[in-house]
């Protein structure tokens, strides 16, 4: 078989199940553009090193940029021998300009490679989910903002609890959301470090200019130890760990749509773009995209936990169960990306049914306003909520709904109650109580809106 990058103290051939169990290419090429980089990179800190002679890195950097070229066609070829994108973009380069070819892996390890790749291409990747959170963040903060009249029923415990307004149950996910672009914006701070000059494990012995890689790379900062540079992942722990945390937002806001299209609450209904069909049952339309971002969820943990589990049992620096890290990544990467599109695709096409909302909003949900009525006639909560809770009683004795108890009713579960009390059975007026910043009434929930809206123009 072909000469291989590590072969000269081998005289055996590797067994051909080793060989493909031990290749990442057929995954890692996804990186092809971060290695040229960085070898383009490297070799000007040859140079300055006195490495390279400047013709060379010359030579180097033509022969990347044509790599480049090949790959981004699409007319790379990828040899059997090729192991990884690091072994293939460097035989590809002995390929088209000859011995300087040799030259450019001086002092590097492909433990330093491998790293700095993915660390740079988790950062364009980390840009990019930031603008697909932005957008539904965005979505979802306008559609709050125009259906602000809207009320509905909120659940706790999925038992009917208290009139909310709709826009506030869509702007919880988004305030969720936006901490998770926040988080992920940490994330980046820390996966921005360059770790490239730290060899395999010991660092360089020769003149590489670290600084001169950091500027030419665009990183924050240089690693500051080389051990820990090429053999910690917690930069990719810290990401998968954020899809999790991203999705299990979205999983629970999908499950709650879930039950809201239901013909049992028709609260919305979801565009037929985000819907299926049953190939049996004429009259079926499932909402798999919301089934599939609740999902998703369980993918991107489940990639979460098997990383950690790859990561806790390993001793110092790098090992080759790191190798594992490229498809957690990746798969996270992918289906974080598709989610978020896809989530977005649904809050701008649902509908609501505005009627149906209201008419589900019943009396009884109004027993807290009731008790908070006598509060206001001067009595301790504990009581009011004792004796509002008796009224709820003998309306179900009685078979009336809470409303419809009559003044000796009442009169006789408290004598504070009189006839103002009528005012509480407004659902309207009710939410508008709720004003106190983070609450339910429109004032409150304009102002998230706009604290949203300023949050989004800052990112
Ligand atoms: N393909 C390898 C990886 O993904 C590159 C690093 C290999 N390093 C080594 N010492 N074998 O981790």
């Amino acid at each position: 078989s072909p000469p291989k990058l590590w072969g000269g103290r081998f005289v055996g051939d590797t067994d051909p199940i080793m060989e493909k169990f031990n290749a990442s290419i057929t995954y890692d090429q996804r990186m092809w553009d971060a290695d040229i980089r960085g070898s383009k990179a490297y070799a000007k800190a040859l140079e300055r090193a006195k490495l390279v002679s400047t013709e060379e890195m010359e030579h180097i950097l033509q022969g990347m940029d044509q790599i480049s070229e090949e790959w981004s066609k699409g007319v790379f070829l990828i040899k059997p021998e090729d192991e990884d994108i690091h072994t293939a973009n460097e035989r590809r380069l002995k390929e088209l300009i000859g011995a300087p070819a040799g030259k450019l892996h001086t002092g590097r390890s492909r433990n330093d490679q491998v790293v700095t790749d993915m660390r740079l291409w988790l950062r364009d990747a980390i840009a990019l989910l930031t603008d697909n959170s932005l957008q539904l963040i965005s979505t979802m903060v306008e559609r709050a903002a125009i259906e602000i009249d809207v009320l509905f029923p909120g659940y706790t415990h999925m038992q009917r609890a208290q009139p909310i307004r709709w826009s506030h149950w869509i702007l919880s996910y988004a305030v969720a959301l936006s901490r998770d672009v926040e988080r992920l914006l940490e994330i980046k701070k820390r996966a921005n470090i360059l770790p490239l000059g730290s060899g395999a494990i010991a660092g360089t012995p020769f003149d590489i200019d670290r600084e001169l890689l950091r500027k030419e790379l665009g990183f924050d900062g240089v690693s500051l130890n080389s051990m820990d540079a090429t053999g910690q992942r917690d930069f990719v722990a810290e990401f998968l760990f954020w899809a999790s945390l991203c999705l299990t937002h979205l999983s629970k806001m999908a499950e709650d749509l879930m039950l809201y299209s239901t013909k049992e609450y028709s609260f919305v209904t979801l565009s037929d773009a985000y819907s299926t069909g049953s190939s049996l049952m004429p009259q079926k339309k499932n909402a798999d995209s919301l089934e599939l971002i609740r999902s998703k969820a369980g993918r991107v943990f489940g990639r979460c936990a098997g990383f950690m589990m790859t990561l806790k049992g390993l001793p110092s620096t790098y090992n080759k169960d790191l190798q594992e890290d490229k498809e957690a990544m990746f798969d996270c990467y992918d289906t974080v990306h598709a989610v978020l599109q896809v989530t977005t695709g649904v809050m701008s096409t649902l509908k609501i049914n505005q009627s149906v909302m209201e008419a589900a909003l019943s009396p009884d949900m109004l027993a807290t306003d009731l008790a908070y009525y006598l509060v206001r006639k001067g009595m301790p909560f504990r009581e009011a909520h004792g004796l509002s809770g008796k009224a709820v009683f003998t309306a179900e004795s009685k078979n009336v709904s809470l409303n419809q108890l009559t003044e000796a009713d009442l009169a006789a579960v408290s004598p504070l109650f009189g006839s103002d009390v009528s005012s509480v059975w407004d659902y309207r007026s009710s939410v508008e109580q709720y004003s106190a910043p983070g609450g339910t009434a429109q004032s409150s929930v304009t102002a998230q809106v706009e604290h949203l809206r300023n949050w989004l123009k800052t990112q």
